[in-house]
């Protein structure tokens, strides 16, 4: 960022620092990142300040921060998504789990870095996450748990932007949530993605605006608590049609990354529609139709403890073939660029296909050299297999 930004040390926890911050540099535009400032109400406090800001404020932010606030929306608009139960204590947590059996998904309420949720095949897997919720290893973010029913199919994610009233389609992507190859060892943040997933056909898309977005944003407008922003949907394809997992506010990391990679328009102007709430007087966003592709290289120990400070070199070599290294944890060291992070570089390409693609991020890859670092080989693996058909 640093080569295209002036770089500010602010406390986005002190929302103060920040509008002052703001009104002094006569900031047109805020875009909130993370779901940690927009769950903590930043965007209401620039917004009262004057200052433009993208993305929801605390009230429609709880999309993201309070998973039973969203399954009861859900069940208020109809919008389809498993059926679930909230429960604020052990007990009634265990008795609810019976009533659903195995499989079944136990979630912390509240924010918890993609950690709070549990996919229990078995009773004592289930009844293990109750317990751990409620025994306060997420804080305040478990003092609610909601329990939901296991939903089968394939995963894709699917983004939509809007200034509350005008909606618009954005892109589609696929996340690699598990650490290893085969989808296999803990959940992490995400180790690579890419956009469009194809497996969301324009009539799945179609369907998932009209049955899951649409009745969002016209509820939360209706209730007093208009979304301003991106919606982040993650989605399961099931043989039922696409249901909801869960809305986050932001872009998603790595989706972003795969997304801007195919994105035409001009993404400041599109921000900026929003946050001014006149989305509706844009054309649409326009994507090329190439895919994007992009490998998390991680830190050893990721997505436990990560190993910092290792060497990266080669960074020129990957980009030379046309790919792009965008830094999510890297640091300047006496000249020498190392790991400051758990998820460091994400190496991106594009082509005219999954396949093509990938075997170009993986070039990009090899081509870097990071000793203490690893990525998964096989990202968009799922769409490899249709295209070689
Ligand atoms: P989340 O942190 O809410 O994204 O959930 C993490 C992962 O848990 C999701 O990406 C899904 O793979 C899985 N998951 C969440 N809810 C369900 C569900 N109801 N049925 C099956 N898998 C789920
Ligand atoms: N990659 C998933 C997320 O950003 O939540």
């Amino acid at each position: 960022m640093a080569r295209f930004a002036e770089l500010v040390a602010l406390d986005a926890g002190d929302h103060d620092a920040v509008c002052r911050f703001c009104e002094g540099q006569r900031i047109g535009l805020v875009v909130i990142g993370p779901e940690g400032p927009l769950v903590d109400g930043l965007a209401d406090s620039l917004r009262d300040a004057g200052v433009p800001t993208f993305g929801p404020g605390r009230a429609a932010a709880q999309l993201e921060g309070s998973k039973g606030f969203t399954k009861d929306l859900c069940a208020r608009a109809n919008i389809p998504t498993g059926g679930y139960v909230r429960v604020d204590n052990e007990a009634d947590g265990l008795a609810a789990l019976a009533r659903f059996g195995a499989p079944v998904v136990v979630k912390a309420d509240g924010l918890a870095a993609g950690k709070g949720v549990t996919v229990a095949m078995t009773m004592p897997e289930a009844e293990e996450a109750i317990r751990e919720i409620f025994a306060g290893r997420f804080g305040e973010a478990g003092a609610e748990a909601v329990i939901e029913e296991f939903l089968d199919g394939e995963e894709a994610s699917f983004f939509a932007l809007t200034d509350g009233h005008t909606i618009v389609p954005f892109a589609s992507a696929q996340d690699h949530k598990r650490v290893g190859d085969g989808d296999t060892g803990p959940n992490t943040g995400g180790m690579g993605a890419y956009s469009p997933a194809r497996v969301l056909t324009p009539a799945l898309e179609a369907e998932v605006m009209t049955r899951i977005i649409a009745p969002t944003v016209k509820t939360l407008a209706d209730e007093g608590m208009p979304y301003t922003g991106v919606l982040f949907l993650g989605l399961m394809l099931t043989r039922q049609g696409p249901q909801l997992i869960e809305y986050n506010c932001r872009y998603g990391d790595p989706e972003c990354q795969v997304m801007m990679l195919r994105l035409e328009s001009d993404l400041g102007e599109l921000l900026f529609a929003c946050a001014d709430n006149r989305l509706g007087a844009l054309p649409p966003p326009r994507f090329s139709a190439d895919t994007a592709l992009t490998v998390v290289m991680a830190a050893e120990g990721y997505p436990g403890t990560p190993k910092q400070g290792g060497s990266i070199a080669g960074i020129g070599q990957a980009e030379a073939g046309g790919a792009l290294v965008f830094h999510a944890g890297t640091a300047l060291k006496d000249g020498q660029l190392v790991a400051s992070g758990g998820r460091v570089l994400n190496v991106t390409a594009r082509g005219t296909s999954v396949s093509e693609a990938q075997t170009r991020a993986y070039a990009a890859v090899d081509a870097i050299d990071f000793p203490e670092g690893f990525c998964r080989r096989d990202i968009g693996w799922r769409e490899v297999v249709r295209e070689q058909g």
